[in-house]
């Protein structure tokens, strides 16, 4: 049986991941190591946490004698690393942890790596390391970095670790590179799922800026089934951009949420841009695409009316995580704008 170490599993994309594998492959043990940081929540992976093929670590991607124990204890033989800080809004509130985990805890991995002569790291990363678009033109895994924000800052440096690492000590890596996941699980600071609750409470939908921002929108389970795909497949040291071909401005994306859920438009309110804000991504994923053979499985509109009936399905998932401490982030966040 093969053994794969991932981190950030209790996450929105992680938690996917970990389901997808433990529903698909048999022949698999999942070590699924996370802070349950405000965005880890075990709800994400319910009736999984306690199959057999699945041993849950609450713990830091820091702690590098807790990485290695779980590397040798279950013979751990590649590691795919989803956990990180994953919002630009937070980091332009509060860098400094986006530099400890995604960051420093990205070097822990790789140390522990290097030293256990792990068979495969795959470091799964963001376009954002890119930098913005303007109206023409994709990215390529030829693009040169050029991160905006604190968190593109903070995953292009792990990105170029991970390089470092596969150069100077051949630790066998490959970089992922996707586009805006959406989909089941996913914690509602982000676009999509945020203005799905926010339009369900009859409240008003931030609209930052001109609400022209673009992105190239990536359904969750297509985005795991080109991780799963680089890990089986892939030639160590290689890129691999992963999108779903579906560019949207932000507003297009908002009204078709209001549509589906028979709210109106009224509820749109423009808010304070964002600082630094990235006016476009878009991702050219022909060299997954041709060389793997990997596809996305779903048009944006099918992908977007099963994340909203998910939402629609789950609406205790949704009371749990907009209790408490998001409240408080909500008013932060939201409130002086
Ligand atoms: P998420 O914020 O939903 O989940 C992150 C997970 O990592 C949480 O479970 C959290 O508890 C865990 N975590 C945070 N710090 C940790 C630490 N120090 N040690 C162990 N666990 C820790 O993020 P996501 O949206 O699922 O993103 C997963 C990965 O995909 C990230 O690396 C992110 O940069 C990348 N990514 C996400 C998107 C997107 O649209 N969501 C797009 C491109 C790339
Ligand atoms: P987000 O989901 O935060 O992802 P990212 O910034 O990593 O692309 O934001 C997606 C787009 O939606 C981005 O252009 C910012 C915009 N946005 C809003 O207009 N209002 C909001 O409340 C949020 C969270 C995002």
């Amino acid at each position: 049986m093969r053994s794969i170490l991932v981190t950030g599993g209790a996450g929105f994309i992680g938690s996917n991941f970990v389901r997808m594998v433990l529903s698909e492959e048999t022949d698999c043990l999942v070590v699924n190591l996370d802070k349950l940081t405000y965005a880890g929540n075990l709800e994400n992976l319910a009736e999984f946490v306690s199959y057999d093929n699945h041993r849950f670590v609450h713990g830091d991607i820091c702690d590098g004698p807790l990485v290695e124990r779980l590397i040798d204890e279950y013979r751990v033989d590649a590691i795919v690393n989803f956990a990180a800080e994953s919002h630009v809004d937070r980091s332009i509130t509060g860098p400094k942890v986006f530099i400890e985990t995604n960051v420093a805890g990205t070097l822990t991995l790789l140390e522990a790596a290097r030293d256990k002569h792990i068979g495969r790291f795959i470091q799964v990363s963001t376009d954002e390391v890119y930098g913005a678009l303007g109206p023409e033109g994709k990215f390529t895994e030829k693009t040169p970095l050029s991160p905006n924000s604190p968190y593109s800052a903070s995953k292009a440096s792990a990105d170029h670790l991970v390089c470092a690492f596969g150069h100077t000590w051949g630790v066998p890596y490959n970089i992922t590179r996707c586009s805006n996941n959406y989909g089941p699980y996913q914690f509602p600071e982000k676009l999509i799922p945020l203005m799905i609750n926010n339009a369900l409470q009859d409240r008003d939908l931030p609209v930052y800026g001109d609400g022209l921002y673009v992105r190239d929108w990536l359904y969750v389970y297509d985005h795991c089934t080109a991780v799963w795909r680089v890990l089986e497949q892939a030639p160590a040291g290689e890129i691999y951009n992963i999108g779903g071909c579906n560019e949207k401005a932000n507003l297009e994306v908002i009204k078709l949420i209001l549509a589906r859920l028979g709210k109106p438009e009224t509820l749109v309110r423009y808010v304070k841009d964002r600082p630094g804000h990235d006016r476009r991504y878009a991702i050219d994923a022909s060299k997954i695409m041709d060389e793997l053979g990997w596809k996305p499985s779903v048009t944006f509109e099918e992908g977007l009316a099963r994340t909203i009936d998910w939402y629609l399905g789950n609406t205790k998932w949704l009371a749990n995580v907009v209790s408490g401490d998001y409240q408080k982030y909500y008013e932060t966040m939201y409130g002086s704008r």
